[in-house]
This record gives structure tokens, sequence and C-alpha cells, in this order.
């Protein structure tokens, strides 16, 4: 972008993050991704985005999810972030999906957009 003598440019930031893994008898069942980020506008402190959080459907109901997101709020609690997000898609059919999030502290927060490619 050249106009009225504005340039962008770009410098190199990196996401960092750590994937919470859970096997059975050498498959993997469940998991949990979490990125964290910083250079924030106006925060000295990383903040952190919860992703992908699956578990086999015959491992379900018994807390595996919890205990994953418990272990990623412990990391990000070390990392002294300053907010945590999840998203979801809102389709009409993840009503107990999003209330597994509230029952665990997340708040609905602004919308989410998106592309497909
Ligand atoms: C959402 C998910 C990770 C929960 O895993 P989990 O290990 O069963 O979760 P927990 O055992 O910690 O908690 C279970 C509770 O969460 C709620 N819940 C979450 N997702 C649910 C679903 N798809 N169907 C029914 N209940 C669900 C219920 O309250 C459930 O309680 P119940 O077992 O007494 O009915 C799992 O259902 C899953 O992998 N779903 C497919 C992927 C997905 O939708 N991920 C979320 C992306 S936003």
């Amino acid at each position: 972008m050249e106009e009225r003598g504005l340039s962008i440019l770009t410098e190199e930031v990196t996401a960092l993050g750590t994937r919470f893994v859970v096997r059975s008898e050498g498959r993997e069942v469940a998991q949990l991704l979490l990125y964290w980020f910083h250079g924030a506008k106006g925060h000295d402190r990383p903040y952190a985005e919860l992703k992908d959080v699956w578990v086999d459907e015959s491992f379900r109901s018994r807390g595996i999810a919890g205990r994953l997101l418990d272990d990623a709020l412990a990391k990000v609690k070390e990392l002294n972030c300053y907010k945590f997000t999840a998203t979801s898609r809102d389709n009409g059919t993840r009503d107990e999906v999003h209330a597994w999030y509230r029952q665990r502290g997340f708040k609905d927060h602004g919308i989410e957009f998106r592309m497909n490619f």
C-alpha cells in the first residue's frame, strides 16, 4: 500500500502451542490444541486460544475433555495470559457443547467470522 505516505511492513511473529493428547492402548482417543500469542496491542501479556477439543465417541462423558481443559488452563495461568478464548460453530445443534464451555467458566463474547476455502 503506497498511499499518502502509508506503507505496510511485516514482522514475523510465531504462535506457540501445545497439543494435549490422550491415548488408550496405543490409540489416540482425545486431544486439545492450545495456542498462545504475543503482541496484542496494549498488552504485555500473551493471550491463549483453545482449538479443536475432540474426544472419541466411545470415550465421551467420562470427564476427559474436562481434564484436558484443566491441564490447558494450568498452562494458560502459568503463561500469565490476560485472556483465554474458545470458538464454536453456532448452527443451532451445538447447545450441549456450548453448555460445556459455559459450565467450565467461559462467557459468551462477540461473534466469529470465517472464510471457507
Ligand atoms: C465436546 C466434547 C469434546 C466433550 O468431551 P467429553 O470428554 O465427553 O466431555 P466431558 O466428559 O468433560 O463432559 C461431558 C459433558 O459435556 C456436555 N457435552 C459436551 N458435548 C456434548 C455432546 N456433543 N453431546 C452431549 N453432551 C455434550 C454434556 O453436559 C456432558 O455431560 P454428560 O456426559 O453428563 O451428558 C466431545 O463431545 C467431542 O469430542 N465432540 C465432538 C467434537 C466437538 O464438538 N468439539 C468441540 C468443538 S467446539
